[in-house]
This record gives structure tokens, C-alpha cells and sequence, in this order.
């Protein structure tokens, strides 16, 4: 499968949908609209009516009159999950059921548990859009794209088409930064910041630093200047390549998880991959020319024992090894993920 940019992926949605953020219809969402149970919202037995029973529950007023309405409304949200949970399975989603209830209480603005507990009103809209985000997910569109944000270092950050989403794994990038930060106040920069996670994240646990993130994308700075919103964080952005926007001697850490996956090799990527953006993946010559030039260009941005900290992919340690002596770095240490891949290597400038 060809992979998609932002641009190309908003454009094969419906108008409606690139309005939304992210919705594909589905021809099954209005063809199974189970009509007796969820209802017009112009009709006399809306969808506001059919919300009576959430609205009760929680504002603990009276019951609904008719006990009925308690079991149409929760036979509406069970048929949902239900049918979004067969679609999934068919479609070998990992966890189908989890998925089905992450999508519609998203859609419901509830937390998964109230589906069972608590049924907040459903209105037919929402039903046709939930189904839209399950045919999505069949279709390998990523979760997090479709409930429009990503958890790392144990925060929430927005994502979207058009933007990388943060992996656990660059958990350990942050973990080994934050180690060699202690005491510092030095300006740090992380180039390729995508949604900011790296960088909000830094920022947030180690106050003292002051952060610059680059980025050559706009999409990928405008979700990351709302993420640094939405935590009260200040960093700096500036959309350029690599570190053409910074000075001289200015830094004292540089810290990146660059595209290192090699294009020659996409058609095996798993299919989601292919809705994240080319610009985030693609690393060229054996996924390494990004870092190659990054290692050249960082020995004089960074001051001196300035130290560069780089996310890899599987085998590349030997390779920039040589770029490290290359580029005047020696390497002080690689770091292994959980999955015991060596994933980060630290850099000191000579
Ligand atoms: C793998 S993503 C990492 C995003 C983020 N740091 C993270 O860990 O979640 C790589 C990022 O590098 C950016 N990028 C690619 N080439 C670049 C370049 N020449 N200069 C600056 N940023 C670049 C991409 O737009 C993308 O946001």
C-alpha cells in the first residue's frame, strides 16, 4: 500500500468527515442504522429522548416513567458494541471489544464503564459516526488517530492525521534525556519534535532546561503548539530541517528520534504505518541519512561536552558509531528498550 500524506489522507475523507478531524463512511453506517432503536433526532422519539435515562441517572432526578425506555436505550448502545466488536473481529482487529467500546464511548463522551453502568443518550448521528470510526480501525486507520490522541510518559497528547504518534519506546529516549539533565539549565533541542511529546515531556519534568523543538512540517508544529498548550508548558518551536534555525554553540543537549526506517522496506511495514506521515518515516539510504547529517551539523550547535541523544532502530548502532567518530562524537552508552533492542545511543562531543 502506498503510504498516504496528511493531505492525501484528509482528501479521500468526505467533506463532512475532514471537517470532523477524521471520520470514513462506511456504506454499513446508515444501511444498519437499527431505526427502531435509535431514532431520528427531528422525530418525537429523538435521541433526546431516548438520552432521558442518562440525564436522570446522573442528575439523580426520577426515573424515567417507562421502565422501557431504560432497556431501549441500553439495547441501542449493546447493539452497537456488538456490531462494532463482529466488524473488528472479522477484520483481526487486536481487541475487538476494547477497541468497539474505546470508539463509541469517545463518540458518547463517556467513559467505556458508563456504557454499561450509565448509558449517556445516544443521538442517530453519533451512532452513524461510531460506525464510520469502526469501518476506519477495519481499514488499519490507528486507534489513536480516530480517538484523537496518544498517551506517553503518561500523559495525553493530540494527534492526528498528519502527525507521527508518540511510542512507548520513545519512553526511554525521554528517561535517558532526564538522566543526563539533572542539575542542568542548559537549552536542550529536539529536532524532529512531531506532536512535542518529547519536548513537553522534558520541559515538564526537568523545569530547570529550556526547550527549543524543530520540526519541518507545519502539521506536525501545529499539533505540537496545541499539545504545549493544553500542559501549560513553554517551548520554543521553529519549523526548519534538522538544526538550520539554531546558533552556534547554543546547546547543551540535543536530543532526536528521526525517521530511521529504511523506504525500501515498506511494504512489509504493518498497515498502519501507512497512515502516518511519510515525512516522519522515511529515513532514506537504510532509514540512517537523517542522523547521518544530523550528527554532522550538531558538533557546532552543541557547546563544548555538549551531548547529542539519538532514538535507532534495530542494527544501526555499528553504522553511527562511524558517523560519531566521523562527526567528532564519541559514544558514552546505548540503551536498550524493554524489549531489549538497543534504542538510544548517548553521544559526547569531543
Ligand atoms: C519519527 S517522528 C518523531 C516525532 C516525535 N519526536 C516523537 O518521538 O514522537 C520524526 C519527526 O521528524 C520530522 N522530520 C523529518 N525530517 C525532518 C527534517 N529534515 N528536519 C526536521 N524535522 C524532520 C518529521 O516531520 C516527524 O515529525
Amino acid at each position: 500500500m502506498k503510504p498516504l500524506s496528511g493531505a492525501e489522507f484528509a482528501g479521500r475523507l468526505p467533506a463532512p468527515a475532514r471537517q470532523e478531524g477524521l471520520v470514513v463512511r462506511h456504506p454499513l453506517a446508515a444501511a444498519t442504522r437499527p431505526a427502531a432503536l435509535i431514532s431520528s433526532p427531528r422525530s418525537p422519539s429523538s435521541a433526546k429522548n431516548l438520552g432521558g435515562l442518562g440525564n436522570h441517572a446522573r442528575s439523580g432526578s426520577q426515573c424515567p416513567a417507562n421502565p422501557a425506555s431504560l432497556r431501549v436505550v441500553s439495547s441501542a448502545i449493546l447493539q452497537l458494541l456488538s456490531w462494532g466488536f463482529q466488524q473488528l473481529e472479522l477484520t483481526k482487529v487486536l481487541r475487538p471489544r476494547w477497541t468497539a467500546e474505546q470508539l463509541l464511548s469517545r463518540r458518547l463522551g463517556c467513559r467505556p464503564v458508563e456504557l454499561y453502568l450509565e448509558p449517556p443518550p445516544i443521538a442517530a448521528e453519533q451512532a452513524v459516526r461510531f460506525k464510520a470510526d469502526v469501518a476506519a480501525r477495519a481499514h488499519s486507520v490507528p486507534l489513536q488517530y480516530l480517538m484523537g490522541s496518544a498517551s506517553f510518559y503518561g500523559r495525553e497528547f493530540l494527534v492526528g492525521p498528519g502527525v507521527f504518534i508518540p511510542r512507548p519506546e520513545t519512553e526511554v529516549l525521554v528517561d535517558v534525556t532526564l538522566r543526563q539533565a539533572q542539575g542542568q539549565r542548559d537549552v536542550v533541542i529536539d529536532v524532529g519534535t512531531g506532536s512535542g511529546a518529547v519536548a513537553i515531556t522534558l520541559a515538564l519534568e526537568s523545569p530547570g532546561i529550556q526547550v527549543q523543538a524543530i520540526d519541518k512540517s507545519p502539521t506536525a508544529l501545529s499539533f505540537a503548539r496545541r499539545n504545549a498548550d493544553r500542559h501549560g508548558c513553554s517551548v520554543s518551536f521553529l519549523e526548519g530541517d534538522l538544526l538550520e534555525p539554531c546558533a552556534s554553540n547554543s546547546a547543551g543537549m540535543i536530543v532526536a528520534n528521526l525517521p530511521y526506517l529504511n523506504p525500501q522496506e515498506a511494504a512489509a511495514w504493518p498497515r498502519e504505518l501507512h497512515w502516518e506521515p511519510w515525512l516522519a518515516l522515511d529515513g532514506d539510504q537504510e532509514g540512517m541519512s537523517l542522523i547521518q547529517k544530523l550528527i554532522l551539523q550538531a558538533g557546532s550547535v552543541l557547546k563544548q561536552d555538549g551531548r547529542l541523544l539519538l532514538e535507532i532502530g534495530a542494527g544501526q548502532v555499528q553504522q553511527i558509531q562511524r558517523y560519531a567518530d566521523a562527526g567528532g562524537f564519541r559514544v558514552s552508552q546505548v540503551v536498550s528498550d524493554l524489549a531489549g533492542l538497543e534504542r538510544v545511543m548517548v553521544l559526547w562531543k569531543n
